[in-house]
């Protein structure tokens, strides 16, 4: 194995404008979480550093829209944000946040040193203005057609269909995101760091230096950007959220929030040294540290690009190693939208399935995006816990700790002479330490996992070959062999298979009782994991299979959300012609009870209900029997209208008409008074 390192390892700061989806899981924190949690368990020296990203524009915006304050936004969803990271068990050193004052004051001292050496440009520009805001329009302030794609959507920074990132004023039809308005030219003064000068530096760092080893997306990016040119990009805002900017005649300026977030990673990393009694400057500074950045497609340039060049222009810190970045998690085949609440939130998950982070954690590992988009359905979830988790890794680990409980009072046996498939499976033990950690170094998390599961296969293979449970009839000392090698293999799983499913490897490292400085090299290069006497605990369940209805319980989820959203975006439908007064005055409008509900045979939709509308109790047809049960309706006032002439429907005669609108779900609802009123009032 290779000689342990010193490694800082970022995952990218999530805004804090919402909560966090499997999408965010998928892509950035998960895959960053088992390269800590190995390269932890081989030795190496790492920083996992995270945080919240709390000075993007959303947040204000979303705090106008809630009525709250932008300070509000921020402590809430940080708080909900850093709970679901610990709840899903993802091992970050130190999980800070922008507003802290060290980031504050590590972003301000960042800017100065570059705005000392002259790294800048400063110039006054025409910029985008919202004349009735009173603001000027950046970033996501401004919606405009991207001039790369034609996307109409594309925000002032960055269009998220193509992933290019622009300024504002290159957005054609631009338009204030605040008001709607079209938005005139204003001069304001800003400061640039000129991309363009380190243009032959990235081209040479990158597209030669990491041409080998970068992830292909990556490259791909990059090599766009550098052949359309660079050009200088302004890393201030005229916005009342942020930084201020720390130099003279910038009141009213921030520094913008791409320019303070990757400086993010550098703060946290030093509250986190001061805590730990560290040196921070051992993590960003030396040439003997690995630095990796784990993000998301859309962050590429940003990780690539800019905060490279704002590094280089610094002068004091190390460039990543690599950033390998991620491509799109799907779910049930449609983009995950925070928006659109089309996501499987991380805490609402916990709420439906307690206890179960390491099945999430897999199937998004097994099925990460790592070299194109790919999609989350549930179908596939509960297909990997129930076929692997439970069928392979579970039954293997079950069958060994309820035997060795069983034949031998959960002591290890002494093993007799080893047959040649014994020998051979040991051999092969030996092998998934090297061969799990090479596919991790070159980020390659899901052939990693495959061959962590490839281990609990062995061992399940092996059981089902051998088959203890019958050969103890006849051979009792062949099985106290088979138990010996099979408790090996179990073993070496519960510390290979942590970076993956570190809950589960907690659980069987316990249920094994093993030595807690047994290291992932020890599989490797001991030959004995659980020696012979060793006494090993109960079984404890590790997976449980989970059950069709659960699984439709979340695709009716999705489905209420889809219909929601349709109904969100139906057109209100226009206006019906005039009519006169005395048309409206001849309609009967009262309001009734229904006294009695059954559905008309033969028929999905209809309901024949009892309507006591004060003059008398008729029969009214209805075609509400799709929301509504028959027994949940006694007793519900509704409008009826009740002199439409009486016609047939299905054989009975429908005596008048109950007035219904659509709720936002798509369902039906009934136009009732807010309290009770005398059957037969007339509504007018
Ligand atoms: O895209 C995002 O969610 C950003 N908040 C990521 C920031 S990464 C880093 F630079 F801070
Ligand atoms: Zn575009």
């Amino acid at each position: 194995m290779n000689t342990p390192k010193r490694y800082t390892i970022t995952a990218a700061l999530p805004y804090t404008n919402g909560p966090i989806h499997i999408g965010h899981l998928a892509g950035v924190y998960v895959p960053g979480d088992i390269y800590a949690r190995f390269l932890r368990a081989t030795g190496n020296d790492v920083a996992y550093i995270c945080g919240s990203d709390e000075h993007g524009v959303a947040i204000p915006m979303r705090a106008k829209k809630e009525g709250v304050s932008p300070q509000d936004i921020i402590d809430k969803y940080h708080a909900i944000i850093k709970d679901s990271f610990q709840d899903f068990g993802i091992s970050f050193d130190n999980y800070s946040r922008t507003s802290a004052p060290i980031h504050h004051d590590t972003a301000s001292d960042f800017f100065k040193k570059l705005y000392e050496d002259g790294e800048f440009i400063e110039e006054v520009t025409a910029q985008l203005y919202d004349e009735e805001a009173n603001q000027y329009l950046a970033d996501r302030f401004v919606i405009g057609t991207c001039p790369k794609c034609g996307n109409e959507e594309s925000y002032g920074d960055q269009c998220e269909k193509c992933g290019t990132s622009h300024n504002a004023t290159d957005l054609i039809n631009p338009k204030s995101a605040i008001t709607g308005n079209v938005p005139t030219l204003k001069e304001t003064k800003h400061w640039f760091l000129p991309l363009d000068k380190h243009e032959a530096f990235l081209k040479e760092w990158i597209l030669e230096g990491h041409k080998n080893d970068w992830k292909p997306n990556v490259l791909g990016q990059v090599k766009s950007w550098i052949d359309d040119g660079l050009r200088p990009r302004a890393v201030t805002r005229d916005l009342d959220w942020g930084i201020p900017v720390p130099v003279e005649g910038a009141d009213g300026k921030v520094l913008y929030v791409w320019f303070d977030a990757p400086i993010g990673y550098i703060s946290a990393t030093k509250e986190w040294a001061a805590r730990e009694g560290k040196n921070w400057e051992d993590y960003w500074k030396s040439e003997d540290t690995q630095l990796v950045h784990f993000i998301g497609k859309d962050n590429i340039v940003f990780h690539c690009i800019i905060f490279p060049a704002m590094l280089k222009a610094h002068g004091e810190y190390i460039l990543p190693e690599n950033v390998p970045a991620n491509e799109f998690l799907n779910l049930e085949g449609n983009k995950l939208s925070t928006s659109k609440n089309w996501a499987v939130w991380l805490h609402e998950y916990l709420q439906d399935f307690p206890n179960q982070q390491d099945v999430l954690r897999y199937t998004l590992t097994a099925n990460a995006p790592e070299s194109k988009d790919n999609d989350f359905t549930w179908k596939d979830f509960q297909a990997k816990n129930n076929n692997e988790l439970v069928a392979v890794f579970g039954n293997f680990i079950n069958r060994i700790v309820v035997l060795s409980n069983k034949y031998y009072k959960g002591v290890i046996p002494t093993p007799n002479e080893f047959t040649e498939l014994d020998e051979d499976v040991l051999a092969q033990l030996k092998e998934f330490p090297h061969s799990i950690a090479k596919s991790i170094q070159r980020y390659r998390f899901r052939e990693a996992s495959q061959e962590m599961m490839n281990l609990a296969r062995l061992g399940n293979k092996y059981l089902a070959d051998e088959e203890p449970w019958k050969v103890i009839k006849t051979d009792e000392a062949r099985v106290q062999t088979i138990m010996y090698v099979a408790s090996q293999i179990a073993a070496g799983l519960a510390v290979l298979s942590e970076p993956f499913l570190p809950f589960t490897s907690t659980k069987l490292k316990n249920m094994l009782a093993l030595d807690p400085s047994l290291t992932w090299n020890d599989v490797a290069d001991k030959s004995v994991l659980l020696a012979a006497g060793h006494q090993i605990n109960k079984s404890e369940l590790l997976f449980s299979k989970i059950e069709d209805n659960a699984i439709q319980a979340q695709l009716d989820k999705l489905e209420a959300t889809k219909k929601a959203n349709e109904a969100a975006n139906k057109q209100v439908e226009p206006q019906k012609d005039t009519i006169e007064f005395d048309d409206f005055t001849k309609m009967d409008l009262r309001v009734g009870t229904i006294i009695e509900a059954e559905k008309v045979a033969k028929t999905k939709k209809l309901l024949k209900l009892t309507v006591d509308v004060g003059i008398d109790t008729r029969t009214i047809v209805s075609g509400i029997a799709e929301s509504f049960k028959p027994e949940d309706i006694i007793g519900q006032q509704v409008t009826v209208l009740c002199n439409l002439a009486p016609r047939k429907l299905r054989g009975v005669e429908s005596q008048g008409m109950i007035l219904m609108t659509d709720t936002p779900e798509g369902k039906l609802a009934f136009m009732e008074p807010k309290g009770k009123v005398i059957n037969g009032s007339i509504v007018s």
